[in-house]
């Protein structure tokens, strides 16, 4: 048996704009994304063969074959005459349907693994199989700060923050990826992140200017549907942040500071009201 351990790390999406529906009803994306130190630890055992089981501890999450984690294992070895057993160990930290692509950040540990073990794709190939598994989850196999378009699938690099904290706040309602898609076909305007004015900022790393820029197409239609989402967003925005957005398609929102205190001191007036919160760093390893 060999194992393996991985860190699999939430995103935020520091812009998000949504652009053309697709006939087969999935929509182009235009997104700046970035990992985070807030993670999942993702184990892998590897026999040569045998069943497939999935663990967890920490936060609940599904221990069966409806796991992203275990689907990604699945598309990894459809059609390559492989069919080891496996042993899945998911330590879970980040909260789901939050927009923070947690199962995604599970299935690219899982991917990662595999293709280090195996060897069996090319990078190519990789994003391809990851786009299998979900729109967020080649961007979670690069990791890092990344313009990402298309469906997801087209990654170029922008350089990530450094030193910047963030305040993730989880409110206690979950949020329909395909139910804000649905709802924002239906929005007649929808909030323009300026994308290229964001990437120039953080070549720059002038974090106050990226704070300004941060903006999310699904924000208003989140905000109407889930009135909680709007009033964590009014107070995290009167703290004493450079800026505060969804992050994704929610529900989790999120706050930028210059450093670790001022986020911690935010986080408090949560805490008090008893919602899930992290601090976390733009750097991974923190
Ligand atoms: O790819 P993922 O499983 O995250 O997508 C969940 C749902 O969100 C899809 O079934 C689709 O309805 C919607 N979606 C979309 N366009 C995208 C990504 C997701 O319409 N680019």
């Amino acid at each position: 048996m060999i194992s393996y351990r991985e860190a699999a790390s939430a995103k935020l999406n520091l812009s998000l704009n949504v652009l053309e529906r697709l006939p087969d009803g999935y929509h182009t994306l235009e997104s700046v994304m970035h990992t985070v130190s807030l993670h999942d630890d993702v184990d892998l055992a590897i026999t040569e063969e045998g069943d497939w089981q999935i663990r967890g501890e920490g936060l609940p999450i599904p221990l069966n074959e409806t796991n992203l984690a275990w689907k990604a294992a699945e598309i990894y070895f459809r059609d390559s005459g492989f069919r080891p057993g496996l042993r899945i160990h998911i330590h879970k930290r980040i909260p789901s349907q939050a927009g923070l692509g947690g199962g995604s950040a599970d299935a690219a540990a899982v991917f990662r693994i595999l293709n280090r073990h195996y060897g069996l794709y090319d990078e190519a190939q990789m994003i391809e199989k990851a786009m299998q598994a979900g729109s967020d989850v080649p961007f979670c196999l690069a990791g890092g700060a990344k313009l990402v378009r298309g469906r997801g699938e087209i990654l170029s690099d922008v350089p990530p923050l450094q030193q910047a904290s963030f305040l993730i706040v989880k409110p206690f309602c979950a949020c329909s990826t395909a139910a804000l898609f649905r709802a924002i076909d239906e929005e007649p305007e929808r909030p323009a992140a300026d994308t290229q004015a964001l990437c120039d900022a953080m070549k720059r790393g002038a974090l106050r200017d990226v704070g300004a820029l941060l903006r999310n197409a699904f924000e208003p239609v989140a905000c109407r549907l889930y009135p909680e989402i709007a009033e964590v967003l009014d107070q995290l925005r009167s703290s004493n942040c450079l800026g505060a957005i969804l992050t994704g398609s929610g529900s989790a929102c999120y706050s930028l500071y210059e450093n670790a205190l001022e986020a911690q001191m935010a986080a408090k007036i949560f805490q008090e009201k008893g919602l899930q919160c992290f601090c976390a760093s733009s750097n991974e390893t923190d």
